[in-house]
């Protein structure tokens, strides 16, 4: 029989993969690649040998030992990754280097929008107001009814809604704005109130530079006997002081939002420019009446902004996208 035929290729193989099996080392199993693939290893010797075998059985000889050489070479690179592995792990002596620089790890940091929201919360919650937080697929009832915007009120058309497509008599849609956590929070608790609720809203917008279709909001909510519009002034001017500094001046000019009466939009001077920041007013009597509140005995005062606009002013930003295109350019800047 002559030196490669199959059978003697198995017997090869098996005898190869059995003494590599044996191999612990790096060294070890060096030596096996050199006595089964070097240069001058069994391998390459009968590879050599072929050409003495008659014709007729050389070619499927060298396809055998050569399918033979793919197998063993595959075996050396997995024990050779095992081996290397498991020294990186375990290997006794050797011993951790703890003088060499360490590998510093990436650090992520705060989103932009949430670290702006975290530092208008804290100053809310220093003057008592808590943080809540409701969901962001809303019900219709709560994103407009409740809050004095029936199916036909025109100020729906302001707010652009993604429904949600759903078979069921309650209408779902993407919240538009957070003031629907007004009347989740006066539903669950009598007076006195005071809240504030961020997250996430959404408008089916043509987005530009300063409308984007997510976004967030800040609500904030104040209900008990006797709350006036002097208590909305004042806290939103602590508000201002805190966030934009103490010599900053702010605006209170009347607009219309259906769930006050009256309702004012808030300004900030920047730069001899009065740049509006925020809604508020006096809860609408509807509203109150709507959660079981006597509006003859309870009133409060509402007000909703943009932690991304705030952002904006503060840092010069000047396209509200930066804060959803998740570029890191932008975000390492914060
Ligand atoms: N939710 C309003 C909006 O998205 C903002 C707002 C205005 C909230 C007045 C209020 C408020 O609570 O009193 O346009």
């Amino acid at each position: 029989m002559p030196e490669a035929s199959p059978a003697s290729t198995q017997e090869l193989e098996r005898a190869a993969l059995d003494s590599l099996a044996a191999a612990k080392s790096e060294s070890e199993i060096e030596e096996w690649r050199i006595e089964y693939l070097g240069r001058r290893g069994v391998l390459s010797t009968r590879l050599r040998s072929i050409g003495t075998l008659p014709p007729e059985v050389r070619r499927e000889a060298g396809a055998d030992l050569n399918r033979l050489k793919n197998r063993l070479c595959n075996a050396f690179d997995e024990a050779a990754q095992h081996v290397s592995e498991s020294k990186r792990d375990f290997a006794p002596g050797d011993a951790i280097d703890i003088t060499l620089p360490g590998r510093r790890s990436n650090l992520g940091g705060l989103h932009p929008s949430e670290m702006m929201m975290r530092e208008i919360l804290d100053v809310f919650n220093d003057m008592g107001f808590q943080t809540v937080e409701g969901p962001i697929v809303e019900l219709e009832k709560y994103n407009f009814d409740m809050l004095n915007v029936p199916a036909d009120h025109p100020a729906r058309d302001l707010q652009d809604t993604l429904w949600i497509d759903r078979n069921s008599d309650e209408r779902v849609l993407l919240r538009t704005q957070t003031s629907p956590m007004q009347i989740r929070t006066m539903e669950k608790q009598k007076p006195p109130v005071r809240i504030v609720s961020p997250g996430l809203c959404f408008r089916h917008e043509a987005t530009d530079a300063t409308h984007e279709w997510q976004f967030h909001q800040i609500e904030g909510l104040a209900v008990d006997e006797g709350v006036t519009m002097a208590d909305l002034k004042g806290t939103l001017y602590e508000f201002a002081r805190r966030i934009f500094g103490t010599q900053r001046k702010i605006r209170f000019r009347c607009d219309y939002f259906p769930f006050v009466e009256p309702g004012v939009d808030v300004s900030v001077d920047w730069d001899g420019r009065w740049v509006e920041i925020m809604g508020a007013g006096m809860v609408h009597p509807k509203v109150l009446e709507g959660v079981g509140y006597d509006p003859a005995k309870y009133t409060g005062f509402a007000f909703g902004m943009g932690p991304e606009r705030i952002a904006m002013l503060r840092y010069n930003i000047e396209d509200i996208r930066h804060f959803f295109s998740n570029d890191l350019r932008f975000l390492s800047q914060f």
